[in-house]
């Protein structure tokens, strides 16, 4: 075994986004009381680690990704008493906690960006970027959610722009003043006195910037993240970071890194460089999208010699160094099996158990976004009404300007949207399918009506969620599951993964249909003359005899080679 053991890479983790997941209070949207009611729900599921997406103090124009207080917890979620009944409630079922570290923005509501607006010589004011409007208009910068698609806002009191990658109610904060950086650290070692055990950190190579803000190059073709994200200082403050407040503690650290490309990756978790332990790189995220418009779909359908690429790509980066992370989807990307698997009633059930086979035997620590236990799908609403999310609302009211078709761009939300992914998690079949009392801030997916929620696949034994349980533990149970090299089987096929894993003696095969089609295929009999079935989502036999195979749509095998 090449890597070291540890925790964090033997751990599965369970992702919440706390709006969406357990109301209590009757109020439509979830809270921190809700997650300790389910916290013996998600013990047993088999997870080790839960991610919570941010409950700190915030006015929600991101839903909590922009942030007015890092020490306090956002009303509607409830309490510090809470959240502190949470952690130790955690700990108590030996859970880990996750934090989610919104460190290059701050909301506008903040006390530090209040008191930065007021003059140009406030104590705050260099604690975020701003370009004093006498020099004319700044250099052009790109912002994901601002309704004219530009990262500065003129702010009126001190005739100055202030920079602002994602809304106009969140500007960015200034990490090149080392007051600033003081100021995340000691929020650091706050939450970590507490308790908690490591952070997922939001956009983190966008905190360091070019503060010269040139203007964008030539080459400049759409894809801002080259030119004014991953600036000259991020290792330097990633590794400052570190030294001062990571390594004074056992946690875990996964930074969220769009636009970091595969020859920066070890940079990142090379153990020695002492920097993160993990990161989401964006690769497979962009697969199904048009070129750098993450929020695009592309016109013709991804393949899987595609996805395999992408997988086995980076696995080969992390052989011998760091450490990778295996995820199909978060709250910013749809359903995971709506989109890598197929979620019509004939094919839901084995591609959403064939999902959870594929992130439980690849090497890297498996995320998995609360609902996906049960294979929750795509909402797919077809009115601009039903939206919540301020990544689709301010891009409407951007197209509607430029005169888009916005019958298109609602098609292209109904795959994309960020909302698909935060519908409320399905309890049960009854009226808000056991979420709130009151009327959710985002509407139920009706097919918790129809099996798709948790009492009832809780009994049934063949269900999403218990063949989810089985494959945790299967994992659990095999360490070469987790720590044994990858090899890569049928490369040019376009309808099956086919892979092994192996560790010391210990051997794997797994097989992993993604056609809606029959699939027959050969391997070599070196591999499967002695396969012992551990786990099969479908009852098709799938082994015929020497080397051949036929796999049903979306079956999914796992076999232990003797
Ligand atoms: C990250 C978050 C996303 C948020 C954005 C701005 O990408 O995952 O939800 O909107 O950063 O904080």
């Amino acid at each position: 075994m090449k890597q070291s053991r540890t925790w964090w890479k033997e751990g599965i983790v369970y992702q919440i986004y706390p709006r969406s997941f357990q109301d209590t209070t009757g109020n439509g949207v979830g809270d921190i009381k809700g997650i300790i009611k389910r916290l013996d729900y998600i013990k047993n599921l088999g997870i080790d680690i839960i991610w919570l997406c941010p409950v700190y103090k915030s006015p929600n124009d991101d839903n909590g990704y922009d942030i007015s207080d890092y020490r306090d917890i956002m009303e509607e979620f409830g309490t510090m008493a809470d959240f502190e009944e949470l952690l130790e409630q955690m700990h108590l079922r030996d859970l880990k906690l996750v934090m989610d570290l919104v460190v290059n923005h701050t909301s506008d509501e903040h006390h530090w960006f209040q008191e930065s607006r007021k003059s140009r010589n406030n104590p705050y004011r260099d604690y975020y970027h701003w370009w004093p409007a006498e020099k004319g208009t700044p250099p052009e910068r790109f912002s994901y959610f601002d309704i004219d698609g530009n990262a500065w806002k003129y702010d009126e009191p001190t005739d100055s722009y202030y920079l602002h990658y994602f809304s106009v109610k969140q500007p960015d904060l200034k990490w090149e003043n080392p007051k600033v950086r003081q100021e995340i650290y000691d929020m650091m070692h706050f939450w970590f006195k507490k308790g908690v055990d490591g952070f997922r950190m939001d956009v983190i190579p966008f905190i360091s910037k070019d503060t010269d803000y040139p203007e964008l190059p030539e080459k400049y073709d759409g894809n801002f993240i080259p030119f004014y994200a991953d600036g000259p200082k991020l290792h330097e403050y990633l590794h400052e970071m570190n030294r001062e407040v990571l390594s004074k503690y056992d946690i875990m650290t996964v930074g969220e890194t769009p636009g970091v490309a595969r020859d920066q990756a070890l940079l990142f978790v090379d153990e020695e460089r002492e920097e993160l332990n993990m990161f989401f790189h964006f690769e497979l995220m962009s697969l199904d999208r048009d070129g750098d418009e993450v929020f695009w779909m592309r016109k013709d359908s991804w393949k899987l010699t595609e996805f395999k690429k992408i997988h086995s790509d980076w696995d080969k980066i992390f052989a011998d160094k760091g450490w990778g992370s295996m995820f199909l989807g978060n709250h910013d990307f749809p359903r995971a099996v709506s989109r890598w698997g197929n979620d019509s009633p004939e094919h839901w059930y084995n591609s959403a158990t064939m999902l959870h086979t594929f992130l439980l035997t690849m090497k890297g620590t498996p995320y998995f976004y609360y609902g996906d236990e049960i294979g929750m799908t795509n909402i797919r609403f077809d009115s601009i009404e039903d939206y919540q999310d301020i990544n689709t609302l301010n891009r409407y009211e951007l197209l509607k300007d430029k005169g888009v078709d916005l019958d298109d761009f609602i098609a292209n939300e109904k795959e994309a949207s960020r909302d698909n992914a935060r519908t409320p998690m399905q309890w049960d079949s009854s009226k808000n399918a056991g979420f709130s009392e009151a009327r959710p801030w985002l509407k139920v997916n009706k097919n918790h009506k129809k099996g798709l929620n948790v009492a009832e696949q809780e009994k049934k034994k063949d269900s999403v969620l218990n063949y989810f349980k089985r494959m945790v533990q299967i994992r659990k149970n095999h360490l070469g599951l987790v720590y044994g090299n990858y090899e890569l089987l049928l490369e040019d096929n376009e309808q099956i993964y086919a892979y092994t894993r192996s560790m010391d003696n210990d051997k794997y095969l797994v097989l992993l249909s993604f056609s809606e089609d029959m699939a027959t295929f050969q391997l070599k009999n070196s591999i499967t003359s002695n396969l012992n079935l551990l786990i099969s989502n479908d009852t098709n036999q799938a082994f015929k005899n020497s080397g051949d195979f036929e796999l049903n749509p979306y079956q999914a095998c796992v076999y232990k080679i003797s």
